[in-house]
């Protein structure tokens, strides 16, 4: 299997590209429009076919690639279904199945972040998106954000998975690049609560500002730019 975890430095974002071997179809989950050639590159490269692009939700701090690579090489645009971006071009239910050949990816919808939040399951690896992330959580004070949501779709969703499982997200501050379920049941500060209200409490006290690129990145992603159009 290929498996590339890329990383934007402006944003630190995660991007991710996935197929079962060289010379055969490709999946790219979170892309940042900005490495759209990066990409291209590193598919010719390893002879891949990009089928299919795939956002975990609306990002607010980062334009995503999705519409630029899919005006390059007419790959699929996936979200999960409570996307309300424009362009998209399949949407996932809940438990749907991703396919890239063998390669299986099973959407788990986890509002909080935001109402439109999926993780994908794939194997021994879980794309967390902004829902889980490494010794933290996604913020939950806008895009219709939610902290009780959070706390049902970490609890009884995403640490429900098994504690050896991977766990990769779209965002690291701090240089770290995956880690399991396990490691953050136990040690992520945000998940060592006794209850939902107390996790509410915490994330309603956070008092972040708002990403500064927020208010063209969502607008962007909703409406599906490319990079002519930006
Ligand atoms: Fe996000």
């Amino acid at each position: 299997m290929i498996f590339e975890q890329l990383f934007d430095t402006k944003s630190s974002t995660y991007t991710y590209i996935i197929s079962s071997g060289k010379g055969r179809e490709a999946l790219i989950i979170d892309p940042v429009i900005e490495h759209s050639d990066e990409y291209i590159k590193i598919l010719e490269n390893l002879d891949l076919k990009l089928v299919k692009v795939l956002d975990t939700h609306i990002h607010a701090d980062h334009i995503s690639g999705l519409n630029e690579l899919n005006k390059r090489t007419n790959c699929t645009r996936i979200m999960g279904e409570k996307s309300k971006s424009e362009v998209v071009d399949i949407k996932l239910k809940d438990n749907e199945n991703l396919n890239i050949e063998n390669i299986k990816l099973k959407a788990i919808y986890t509002p909080g972040h935001t109402d439109c939040s999926y993780c994908y399951l794939m194997d021994d690896r879980v794309f967390t998106g902004d829902t889980l992330l490494i010794n933290g959580t996604g913020r939950t004070d806008f895009q219709s954000g939610s902290p009780l949501d959070a706390y049902d779709s970490l609890f009884n969703k995403v640490l429900k998975l098994p504690e050896k499982t991977l766990v990769y997200p779209a965002h690291d501050y701090n240089g770290k690049k995956n880690s399991t379920i396990e490691n953050e049941k136990n040690n992520n500060p945000r998940l060592q609560v006794s209850s939902k209200e107390e996790y509410a409490e915490i994330m309603n006290n956070l008092n972040l500002s708002n990403p500064k690129m927020m208010d063209i990145a969502v607008p962007a992603n909703l409406k599906g730019l490319t990079l002519n159009q930006i």
